[in-house]
């Protein structure tokens, strides 16, 4: 299962890359708002950032909602770096988008995808990911995690090419519920990766270990 790390900020996309497990990253508008970027050639200028730090696949979603400004807007940030993909909202309009940018050989990241349904159009149409957002299902009192495992049996019974990326993540539980049911890529906050680390009794094991090895150098 690929990591993905879901934020804009420079400093957090840099502790998770130094880690040695990154393999790309996810932002939206909300994400670039939260950093502040604000002006359309800064906000090109920060994914143009986020490439240099990251080697793996980094999504920059399109603003526009018609067919042609959402392919205006995805030439664009395709021509930052080559590993951006273009993320497009899973609409009717994006639908068609999606179709056409897999032509153009530009990666694609359906986003806002909340059904099975939703998930089949869009690997129909070729999009490299789908990104199922199982926190706001959880929000709304449905299950989230069903829903990516609902989706690892349909994609994997009609071998479609396109991988789950399972977004909205919003506790290191929610990321290894997604590695048991086999989700292609987690897209999650930077805690709940870093929290991945922690387990009480590795603390008391390593505390107890030095403190006997010092004990033998007194
Ligand atoms: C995914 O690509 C989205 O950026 C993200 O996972 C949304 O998460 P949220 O529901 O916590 O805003």
């Amino acid at each position: 299962m690929k990591f993905f790390v879901d934020t804009a900020n420079l400093d957090d996309i840099r502790e998770v890359n130094d880690l040695g497990i990154l393999d790309g990253v996810t932002t939206n508008p909300s994400l670039m708002a939260k950093e502040g970027i604000k002006g359309h050639d800064n906000i090109l200028k920060h994914y143009q950032t986020i490439c240099e730090i990251v080697k793996g696949d980094v999504s920059a979603e399109v603003i526009s909602t018609d067919l042609d400004g959402m392919l205006n807007d995805a030439e664009l940030l395709a021509d930052i770096a080559p590993n951006i993909v273009v993320k497009i909202p899973m609409i009717k309009e994006g639908l068609k988008a999606i179709k056409i940018l897999t032509s153009r050989e530009i990666k694609t990241n359906c986003t806002l995808v909340f059904s099975a349904g939703q998930a089949i159009l869009a690997a129909k149409a070729g999009a490299t990911y789908i990104s199922p957002f199982l926190g706001r299902l959880d929000d709304i009192s449905r299950d989230g995690i069903q829903l990516v495992e609902q989706l690892v049996q349909i994609f994997n019974m009609h071998a479609y090419k396109t991988e789950i990326l399972a977004a909205s993540i919003r506790s290191p539980m929610h990321i290894i519920q997604c590695a048991e049911i086999g989700a292609d890529v987690v897209t999650c906050p930077p805690d709940s990766i870093l929290k991945l680390l922690n387990h009480p009794l590795t603390d008391i094991g390593l505390k107890n270990f030095l403190a006997d090895y010092n004990k033998s150098q007194a």
